[in-house]
């Protein structure tokens, strides 16, 4: 499957659920509104996108929410999504909250690995960030995942001017001497209610790389293989990598190959624009699965080219939490 611009589309993260037990400043509103059980696609809705998204190509799936973890009947879902034909890769962010409950049979249902939010190492500061939550919890997580075997672990830092710009992304980069992973420094991007708060506090990557640096020495790019939107690199003598994600400073829009599921059954063509396909209303109107590849394979080849943040266009319609991390 191949969008008007000949990008080829490989790669779906699916939200599982628009629900949060964190509410991230950054991600949702205060008063978020969550959508009705019925709003939310079921299981078997679920697996027949993913099925037919897979028999046109689709060989990576993330899981994402909102929280994935609030999801019922995760560790049979995964089961279910790992065994679909051509799917090799499959992975999910998480608070890691659930995780200490959820990581062994997570595995054994064949998830793959996944990536963490922390964004600090200061509890006071955490709180400061999220709603609920703490940070002992994440940790216990992070344990959970690594006795699994889920790995390699990444760790999401978002970073937020004026809270956690420069100590806390220095830690954070230290715990790559200690940990095989890799922590990544994420440029906040803006969304509808939350957008003002996210663009007067955006910190651009080079000033996280910068503040890395000098507390640090020289980072050394290191080459991962096949397409990241992550810029990686290590400390000097670590064992894990840092990177950097930094969509607004620098557009990796030429080779996303991405599309995205949101729990309320719509196919999200690019994070950062409100264009999407409706694939909730002819599912429960009886849509085949042949229906369905359709709808995607027209839908997918009008992903726009990339998103116009430069000149102040941002998705007004979702938040974060509405569309999957
Ligand atoms: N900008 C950048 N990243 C965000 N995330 C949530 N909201 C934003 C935002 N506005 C990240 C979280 C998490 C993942 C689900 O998305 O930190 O790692
Ligand atoms: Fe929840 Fe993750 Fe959003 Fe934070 S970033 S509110 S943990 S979904």
């Amino acid at each position: 499957m191949e969008d008007q611009y000949g990008r080829r589309l490989r790669y779906l993260r699916v939200s599982l659920t628009d629900r949060c037990n964190f509410r991230c400043v950054y991600c949702m509103p205060i008063h978020a509104q969550f959508y009705r059980l019925d709003e939310v696609l079921s299981d078997a809705e679920l697996l027949l996108i993913i099925r037919a998204a897979a028999s046109l190509g689709v060989e990576k799936i993330r899981l994402t929410g909102g929280e994935p973890t609030l999801r019922r009947n995760l560790p049979d879902l995964v089961r279910a999504i790992a065994q679909i034909p051509g799917i090799r890769d499959l992975s999910m962010t998480t608070n890691g909250v659930r995780l200490p409950r959820l990581a062994r049979a997570l595995k054994e249902a064949g998830l793959q690995r996944v990536n963490v939010s922390i964004d600090t190492l200061d509890e006071e500061k955490f709180r400061r960030l999220r709603i609920f939550g703490e940070l002992c919890e994440v940790f216990a997580g992070l344990d959970a995942a690594q006795e699994a075997g889920l790995s390699p672990i990444k760790i999401n830092c978002v970073v937020v001017r004026g809270v956690n710009d420069r100590q806390d992304v220095i830690d954070l980069a230290g715990l790559t001497y200690a940990h095989d992973w890799e922590v990544r420094f994420i440029e906040m991007m803006p969304f509808a209610e939350v957008a003002e708060f996210n663009q007067e506090k955006l910190v651009p990557t080079r000033e996280s790389m910068a503040c890395l640096e000098s507390a640090y020495g020289p980072l050394e790019p290191v080459s991962v293989e096949g397409f990241d939107p992550a810029r990686t690199y290590r400390l000097p003598g670590a064992q894990g990598l840092v990177g950097f994600i930094s969509t607004v400073s620098e557009p990796f829009c030429a080779r996303c190959g991405r599309l995205r599921l949101t729990a309320d059954g719509k196919l999200r063509l690019c994070l950062l624009k409100d264009e999407e396909v409706d694939l909730m209303t002819p599912l429960r109107r009886g849509a085949s699965f042949e229906d369905v590849q359709r709808i995607i394979y027209e839908g997918a080849y009008h992903k726009p080219w990339g998103h116009d943040l430069s000149i102040g266009v941002f998705p007004q319609q979702r938040v974060m939490s509405k569309i999957g991390g």
